[in-house]
């Protein structure tokens, strides 16, 4: 039985600032990039999984397969809901995303399924190594930043944790190929860093009312860099044959964000600084 929860989690970022963390200037782009992202990639991580549906013969892969996707489809939902604050700001940023849209568009319609489900299993195992170098550094990261905004982020990197062989696993089940994956996380690999570069320069020429060095500085200086080169080594061993995407080491604050979940407490502003509806 898949132990992935759906959480609906109601963020309030409406009035999300675009340096929405003053105190790290950099960072906030950073992951006002992933906002731009994931709208995108987490949309074609749904139609991969659904389209992978009709090649499961396994009862517990489906089950993770779908919850993988429901909790996919809210990640794309809530992040929406962040850029949607940050258009309404930046009304050209609009432009921004339909670019990333158009791509996974192009993407899906150009390569098939056993590509796709590459490029979810290799992106996906990407992720583990590197959120969990943020989340073991989130008092550096979000602690000044707005509550709501570091909390959305927190919550889906503690999602990612969650989720972090489900998308490997309906790729070994349904293509199997190590070889087939490794050959092609190059091309899927240069995708998402061509996007990346190119949301950060479209918003280095729509958003102009930055802090200085707000594009140039590296938004992990404050990370110490051993733990930047664990996170690296752990994003290069990821995509090896032998990966072992269940028994990686994960963040203690994937345990505390969950404790914290169970008991009911109010995760949409259990980091950051509660100022969002003061302003
Ligand atoms: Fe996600
Ligand atoms: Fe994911």
């Amino acid at each position: 039985m898949s132990n992935l929860v759906v959480r609906q989690i109601d963020f309030d970022v409406d009035q999300a600032k675009f340096i929405w963390n003053p105190d790290n200037p950099s960072f906030s782009v950073l992951m006002n990039q992933i906002t731009f992202f994931v709208v995108g990639f987490e949309k074609y991580m749904c139609r991969v999984m659904r389209d992978a549906e009709a090649h499961i013969t396994d009862a517990a892969v489906m089950e993770e397969a779908r919850a993988f996707r429901m909790q996919e489809a809210i990640h794309a939902q809530k992040h929406m809901r962040h850029a949607r604050a940050l258009i309404a700001q930046y009304p050209a940023l609009q432009g921004v995303l339909d670019k990333v849209l158009a791509s996974y568009d192009d993407v899906y319609s150009t390569h098939p399924l056993e590509y796709h489900l590459a490029y979810a299993g290799g992106l996906e195992a990407i992720f583990t190594p590197f959120f969990k170098m943020i989340l073991d550094h989130r008092v550096a990261l979000f602690e000044e930043g707005e509550a709501q905004v570091a909390s959305l982020f927190v919550w889906h990197f503690c999602e990612e944790i969650e989720h972090r062989s489900s998308a490997y696993d309906v790729y070994n089940h349904v293509v199997g190929s190590h070889w087939y994956r490794i050959r092609n996380t190059g091309a899927f690999q240069k995708h998402t860093r061509d996007l990346f570069d190119m949301i950060k320069n479209e918003f280095e020429l729509v958003v102009k009312d930055v802090p200085k060095n707000a594009y140039s500085d590296n938004p992990f200086a404050r990370i110490p860099i051993r733990a930047q080169l664990r996170s690296a080594v752990g994003v290069l061993a990821s995509q090896f044959p032998w990966h072992d995407s269940v028994n990686q080491p994960l963040p203690d604050y994937y345990g505390e964000w969950l404790g914290h979940w169970e008991s009911g407490a109010d995760v949409s502003q259990v980091v950051g600084k509660v100022t969002l509806g003061a302003q």
